[in-house]
């Protein structure tokens, strides 16, 4: 069924107080739920889900209701058909379960590793109990009991406070922990765990004097790789004081490490759960883009506490009221931690290569969608990483101190309420009274990608029109902030520091004055708004970004000109092109030497590395109205091999002396110039292993990535030796990776690199390969991380998904774990959603139908399929 937006109506009645009572058994987990209802309406309603949930009985005010003539049920809701008005009343329900059959991983389930833990966001606690199951019913959880066997199950944990624990009287092997949390809250937020579990602890006081003890738990033989998340979870409370004032409000905070868990953290009030993936780390085991994603994730989590807990959602069509809020409050914190400029592109490349294509196939939705089947279908990155852009719009247009009052009075003013994104715009708005945001509501129910089109005319008067134009999806404008500086054409000098343009209309003309001579606009500076920006005349194109790429004052528009230029020279390799025009290659050359020749000489090691580095296939086949991903992938292979053979001599050159460099600390850092020099090696060493077409020049490059991989202190240049090597023919590959495998065991996380790096294989048989590893004894349907890292890397890699017999195995798996796990198997389906852009759409769509003719499809893969 599919639920809108605009039906969204309050409830007629209120929980107040819930008491939760879990037993956990083998094979049959009882629960019950007692609550404090008052109503205003004579029947009430409950969701809850009976394909997972047993209803054992009801009892209300302590009398037994009789199914039928006091209470119904169906296969989703219990429907009490007569209770008092107005009054408040005791429901008693008790519900029996089976978490270990619970493969779908939302509710209550059990963990690879044998633990209980829950996801209930969005809608998982109705596979839990009865209750009613939406965001804007917020109750207290005056008691949560659990009762679990000590021995298999020793700890116990749920929101909030610990109250009580002890062995139970009448069974000397099981124990109870109660829990009561403070905080009222909607059921999406509750969690509990019960399992064997090692911690590690540390304490944080809050500015304003609470002492709050921080456990991060996981499995006993995994705690040692739980510091770097103490250390970043310290980091982000400190941050959330500096930057926002804000505190944390209970006394201990919880964090549990899951390695089955369907996405990648979740922010319960005082017990997050996270993905494995997202909280392990140490030198020896991840990489350094894993340690950003653990800081920020953690980072994430914690924020949610003001931004999703205090104030939360009304209803799920205002998802990214607390996730692109809260996604733009990490990647700030990621910004102050590492470096601004380097996050900024990090976030602009996830965002063209995900959330550009998701605007541009058959889910594009605006940030906060009309409508759904399955809410988990919107957890998407136009939900997040759009959601995200349009908050950092705010701030570029209220100024960092006006967006800091109307977040200060969004909080003030809701703390303890269930909201909507238009009660946000509104404090945004009252906290800035002379800013006009009425137009800026449109970001909020406006989908697709808005085409910025510009041209400049400079004046002998010493005047420069910049003329704007916008296009959007429905042809009405948005209010569009474009930075905007100027440099001088002759001299290359800034002549114009960066200023925010406001576009409000389809069309309009900004002057500046007062200038010496001729400039060279640098438009849409640190990416200032989610849009595409093109020129309306391409004649100097090429020429304004080789000046840009040169000059910009703006990091991230220095890195986006040289992109550009990459792009035009990449498409004129296109089987369907013709001609290549020698001037493209010139302002690449240029600017590729440029870097390279520089790249030691300041610290931006990340910076240039990212400059050094060809946009990815997703982000190329972005910008084309059809897509040959075979034909993408060579031309991009071309160009990177062109500027590997012309710059060969260099890049060894860089390469050694960044070895020598990395070879002089002994010990491991994890710093952003350490971070950037390995990053800049490490795209060196890609280019320099690109070369493989004679076989002197793949013994060459073989022996490079070997010894790179041997020789590698940590993770991230293991990883980056593995992958030049398992692309190259040559018998160091499989030594390679059985020396990797053997290191891997034991660690899951390890493991699945093994199966990325192999699924990500440049190689004419890499499916053959991959298909092999779906058979692997350590592979398995029932951890989605493992499920992503081959079968989710297996659709990035444009040779093995793009020919018949990819598509057909891609549908092989998709029914597979559409049994067993359909958040997974709607994720894993959306390369396929995109058919229509494809020169094989044909054969995508087939698999599509073949999926559609199911009998059994889940909703989730229902949705996305039914799109075609
Ligand atoms: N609220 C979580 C986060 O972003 C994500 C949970 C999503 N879960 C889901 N089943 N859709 O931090
Ligand atoms: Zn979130």
């Amino acid at each position: 069924i599919e639920v809108f937006r605009k039906d969204y109506q309050p409830l007629p009645y209120k929980v107040d107080t819930i008491e939760l009572d879990i037993q956990l058994e083998p094979r049959k987990t009882t629960i019950t739920t007692q609550m404090t209802i008052i109503s205003s309406s004579p029947t009430v309603t409950l969701d809850g889900d009976r394909s997972v949930i047993e209803l054992q009985h009801v009892l209300l005010n302590g009398t037994l209701l009789q199914e039928g003539t006091d209470y119904q049920v169906t296969a989703s809701e219990l429907t009490l058909l007569q209770v008092p008005l107005h009054t408040p009343f005791q429901l008693t329900i008790q519900v029996t379960t089976i978490p270990e059959d619970n493969t779908e991983l939302s509710g209550l389930y059990q963990d690879s590793s044998g633990m209980y833990c829950t996801q209930m966001e969005a809608m998982g606690f109705r596979r839990f109990t009865y209750m009613a199951d939406r965001p804007d019913q917020m109750a207290t959880f005056s008691k949560v009991r659990i009762e679990a066997d000590k021995e298999q199950y020793p700890v116990l944990l749920s929101n909030g406070n610990l109250l009580e624990q002890g062995s139970c009287n009448d069974n000397n092997n099981r124990h109870y922990a109660i829990w009561q949390d403070p905080f009222p809250k909607p059921t999406y937020l509750f969690a509990m765990v019960a399992g064997n579990l090692g911690k590690i602890q540390d304490e944080y006081t809050t500015k304003s004097g609470r002492r709050v003890d921080l456990q991060i738990f996981a499995e006993p033989h995994q705690t040692h790789l739980l510091h770097y998340a103490m250390l970043s979870l310290k980091r982000a409370m400190q941050w959330d004081e500096d930057r926002y004032g804000l505190e944390y409000d209970l006394d201990l905070y919880n964090i549990v490490a899951v390695d089955s868990f369907n996405m990648g953290a979740m922010e319960n009030k005082g017990l997050n759960v996270f993905n494995t993936a997202y909280v392990l780390a140490d030198p020896a085991t991840a990489t350094d883009t894993d340690f950003e994603r653990v800081e920020s994730v953690i980072g994430h989590e914690y924020f949610h506490n003001w931004t999703g807990n205090r104030v939360t959602c009304r209803d799920w069509f205002q998802l990214t009221l607390k996730e692109g809020l809260t996604v733009f409050r990490d990647q700030e914190f990621s910004a102050d931690m590492n470096s601004a400029a380097v996050n900024r592109i990090e976030n602009v490349r996830a965002l063209r290569g995900r959330q550009f294509a998701e605007d541009a196939g058959p889910m594009a939705h605006p940030i906060r969608p009309e409508s759904y089947i399955s809410m988990d279908n919107f957890y998407t990155a136009t939900v997040y990483s759009k959601g995200a852009e349009v908050i950092r719009m705010y701030q570029t247009i209220l100024g960092v101190e006006g967006f800091n009052q109307g977040l200060k009075l969004y909080l003030e003013r809701h703390d303890g309420q269930a909201v909507t994104c238009d009660d946000f715009l509104q404090a945004m708005a009252d906290a800035n009274p002379d800013i006009d945001l009425t137009l800026f509501r449109r970001w909020y129910s406006t989908p697709g990608t808005p085409v910025v089109k510009y041209r400049g005319e400079w004046n002998e008067d010493g005047t420069y029109q910049l003329q704007l134009e916008q296009e959007t999806s429905d042809g009405e404008p948005l209010h569009i902030p474009v930075a905007v500086g100027l440099l001088d054409q002759a001299t290359g000098e800034e002549v114009v520091s960066t200023q925010v343009l406001n576009l409000k209309e389809s069309q309009q003309t900004f002057t500046f004055s007062d200038l010496a001579g001729p400039v060279v606009p640098s438009i849409l500076r640190t990416f200032s708004a989610p849009v595409k920006l093109v020129p309306l005349e391409k004649d100097n194109e090429s020429l304004a970004l080789a000046f840009l790429a040169a000059h910009d004052t703006d990091g991230f528009n220095r890195w986006e000109a040289v992109q550009r230029l990459y792009t035009s020279l990449i498409f004129q390799h296109l089987p369907s092109k013709e001609e290549s025009s020698s001037s493209s290659w010139n302002y690449v050359e240029q600017a590729f030497a440029r870097t390279l020749d520089t790249c030691l000489d300041n610290s931006d090691y990340s910076i240039s590395a990212y400059v050094l580095t060809l946009p990815s296939e997703s982000t190329l086949a972005e910008e084309m109205d059809m897509i040959d991903p075979i034909g993408l992938h060579q031309a991009r292979s071309t160009v990177k091999q062109q500027l590997a053979r012309r710059f060969e001599s260099v890049l060894m050159e860089k390469y050694s002396a960044l070895t020598e460099l990395l070879s002089q600390t002994k010990e491991l850092k994890f710093d952003a110039t350490s971070i950037g020099l390995r990053r800049l090696r490490n795209v060196l060493l890609d280019y320099l292993c690109s070369l493989t077409d004679t076989p002197e020049e793949r013994d060459r490059a073989a022996q490079l990535a070997m010894n790179h991989y041997q020789a590698a202190t940590g993770m991230t240049d293991q990883m980056a030796g593995l992958s030049s090597l398992v692309s190259i023919d040559t018998p160091h590959r499989q030594d390679a990776l059985d020396q990797f495998y053997q290191q891997a065991v034991g660690n899951s996380l390890v493991l699945n690199k093994w199966f990325t790096v192999q699924a990500l294989a440049n190689t004419p048989n890499s499916l053959e390969t991959i298909q092999q590893l779906y058979q692997h004894p350590d592979f398995t349907l029932k951890n989605p991380n493992r499920v992503r890292a081959l079968v989710g890397a297996f659709t990035m890699n444009a040779v093995a998904f793009h020919q018949p017999a990819g598509y057909q195995f891609l549908g092989d798996v998709l029914l597979a774990v559409d049994a067993l796990n359909p958040q997974l198997s709607s994720r894993l389906a959306s390369p396929l959603i995109q058919w229509r852009k494809y020169v094989t759409g044909k054969l995508m769509k087939e698999q599509l139908e073949r999926l559609l003719a199911q009998p059994k499809l889940s909703d989730d893969l229902y949705e996305i399929t039914d799109k075609l």
